[in-house]
């Protein structure tokens, strides 16, 4: 009895070209596991400058609306020699900055203005005219975590697209100062009924 060995299985014309086939079904599934790979890596470093993002917004003050409708807490007047600050002023404060003046702390939400005009002497003495910014405060801990968890900014003419006060410069131009009340929570102005 002759023993013949069966031919090498890829020796066979058909099975030549299924493997051909399987050896490009290989390829292609490799180069899909690179395009998914990067695909996955496009998407992750969407996703990280989304939150970038999301954590830049959240750090900046929230625009005051309607601060004019808020509790009155003071008036001044500045001369000459406060440079930027000089004019007329009146400070507001919301229901949470209510809240914290009664507690001595202020709660997350509170917010207040330093709403300052220039002065224009009419026939009856001076009167406020046009605005020259407003300053707000606002307490979030958790955002303004570094500065006491108040956030400060400066919105130049009180225009809300007019921001003056990059976050990382909120502690040289404006916390340093109020942080020296810190027994009043950074808040300098006292209120009275
Ligand atoms: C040189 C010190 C100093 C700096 C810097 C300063 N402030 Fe004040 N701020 C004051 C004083 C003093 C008052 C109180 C004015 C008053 O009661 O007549 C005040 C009052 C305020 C108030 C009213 C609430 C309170 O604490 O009495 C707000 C709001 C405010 N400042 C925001 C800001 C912002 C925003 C900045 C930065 C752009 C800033 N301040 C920078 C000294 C400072």
């Amino acid at each position: 009895m002759t023993s013949q060995s069966p031919p090498h299985p890829l020796a066979m014309p058909r099975l030549r070209k299924h493997a051909a086939m399987i050896g490009t079904a290989t390829t292609a599934t490799g180069e899909h596991s690179m395009v998914l790979r990067r695909t996955i890596r496009a998407m992750a470093a969407t996703a990280l400058l989304l939150l970038l993002g999301a954590s830049q917004r959240s750090a900046l003050v929230d625009y005051p609306e309607g601060f004019r409708r808020w509790t009155h807490i003071k008036s001044g007047v500045n001369g000459p020699a406060y440079g930027p600050y000089e004019g007329m002023y009146n400070i507001y404060g919301n229901a949470k900055a209510l809240r914290g003046y009664r507690s001595g702390r202020f709660p997350d939400g509170a917010m207040l203005i330093f709403d300052l005009h220039r002065v224009r002497t009419e026939s009856n003495g001076p009167q406020p005219a046009e605005r020259k910014f407003i300053d707000v405060m606002q307490k979030d801990a958790r955002r303004f975590r570094s500065t006491s968890g108040w956030g400060y900014e400066e919105f130049a003419g009180g225009d809300r697209n007019n921001r003056v006060i990059a976050p990382d410069a909120r502690m040289k131009r404006c916390h340093s100062c109020h942080v020296a009340q810190q027994s009043a929570d950074s808040v300098i102005t006292r209120f009275s009924d």
